[in-house]
């Protein structure tokens, strides 16, 4: 367990300059109860955080946040399958390099997305036609009131578009300590997303499809190492058919993406980008030219300048399209996580 110094800036990939009070980053379960506790004893509010990807700090955090490195990467297989354990503190980026460099295929298309192999669960991560959810077998979380650890399987984990119930119920005073991934020695590509139509199904490797989709992501997502950013500040909102027919009638051209559910999903990005908001800049956070849905700290902005921002393109795609965007990005008070739509309106 270490205790660093207390600069939120580089351990977010927003890097909007904000402090805690206390940062002790821990590297087993052991640890992590021990700084939980302490945190407690104190009276002090706690945050676990993996790499900072999905955060946005409104202010100075006034308690300890707790930064999760518990590593290691078992693998095992049986005749059709590789099953992998994984400390939630790997990185996710890396834990697909080394699944493809091990022979071992299907997390390719989930290449370069930031963060922790823990915090993949938390929002059902996902991209190019997978989620997480497809990938995995079991989390095991540890509830840090009882030290206790319990394993869910995939199926009770009420994964969704961008959720799942560790936003919910295993919210405050658990976490994620390791996740069980579950890969089908029979490789099939998954290719209908986007411009992964253009590789061959019958002659596609795993490390191509791995190649494309980190040269489309580079084409349209600002790295956080240059630019700060969360990657998608809002979430593709999903309607009734009823609204997507009004919005289709009015721009044709409108994307639309049919659900299971028979909702229908909105790129959120394309709505930005018809309100003529790209580059838009409050204070120095703008818009990304690339990627709308995208909001980028241009340098030194302020998280009331983000706040200004989202606000301005939550309310023009209200106002022309009728649709209300949700953040993605989690939005952290001094004290805990708070809602960021009552944030925002
Ligand atoms: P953090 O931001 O550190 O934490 C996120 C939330 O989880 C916080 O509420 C935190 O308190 C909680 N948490 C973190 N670790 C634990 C734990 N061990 N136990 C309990 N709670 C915990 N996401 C996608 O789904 N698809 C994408 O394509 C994608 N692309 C991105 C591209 C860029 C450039 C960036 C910057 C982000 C992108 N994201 C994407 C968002 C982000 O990568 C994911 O949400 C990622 O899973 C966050 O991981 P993290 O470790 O940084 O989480
Ligand atoms: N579009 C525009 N203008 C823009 C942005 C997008 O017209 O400025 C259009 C695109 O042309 C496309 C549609 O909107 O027709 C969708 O765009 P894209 O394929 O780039 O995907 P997205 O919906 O903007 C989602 C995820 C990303 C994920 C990509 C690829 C959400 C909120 N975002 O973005 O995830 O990487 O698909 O699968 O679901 C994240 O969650 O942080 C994230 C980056």
């Amino acid at each position: 367990m270490s205790n660093n110094h207390t600069s939120l800036t580089e351990k977010t990939t927003f890097k909007i300059n904000t402090q805690a009070k206390n940062i002790i980053t821990i590297t087993s379960s052991d640890s992590l109860i021990k700084a939980w506790q302490y945190a407690l004893y104190q009276e002090e509010p706690v945050l676990i955080l993996g790499e900072g990807s999905n955060v946005l700090f409104l202010e100075d955090f006034i308690g300890t946040v707790i930064i999760n490195r518990i590593k290691g990467i078992t693998v095992t297989e049986d005749n059709y399958s590789w099953k992998l354990h994984v400390g939630a503190g790997e990185n996710w980026h890396d834990l697909v390099k080394y699944s493809l460099a091990h022979g071992i295929a299907g997390l390719e298309n989930l290449a370069l997305i930031f963060g922790c192999v823990g915090s993949a669960p938390i929002q059902n991560i996902g991209a190019y036609g997978i989620e997480f959810q497809k990938v995995c077998e079991y989390v095991d979380v540890l509830n840090l009131y009882t030290k206790k650890s319990f394993r869910l399987m995939a199926h009770e984990c009420q994964f969704g578009y961008r959720t799942s119930i560790f936003m919910y119920r295993y919210k405050n005073g658990y976490a994620v300590i390791a996740v069980g991934l579950h890969l089908n020695k029979q490789w099939h590509p998954v290719l209908h997303y986007g411009d992964l139509a253009k590789l061959s199904h019958k002659y596609v490797t795993p490390k191509q499809v791995f190649n494309y989709v980190c040269h489309l992501r580079r084409l349209k997502l600002p790295n956080p190492k240059n630019t700060g950013n969360v990657g998608s500040f809002f979430k593709n909102p999903i309607v009734i058919p009823a609204v997507a027919e009004q919005i289709k009638f009015r721009y044709p051209k409108v994307p639309l993406y049919q659900q299971v559910s028979g909702n229908i999903k909105l790129a959120a990005g394309w709505l930005i980008d018809s309100c003529g908001l790209k580059g838009f800049q409050i204070g120095r956070a703008a818009v990304h030219n690339e990627q709308a849905l995208v909001l980028i700290n241009l340098d030194n902005a302020t998280s009331h300048d983000v706040i200004k921002l989202a606000r301005v393109v939550r309310n023009s795609v209200a106002q022309k399209f009728g649709v209300w965007l949700e953040p993605e990005v989690r939005f952290i008070s001094s004290i805990s996580e708070i809602d960021a739509i009552e944030a925002l309106s």
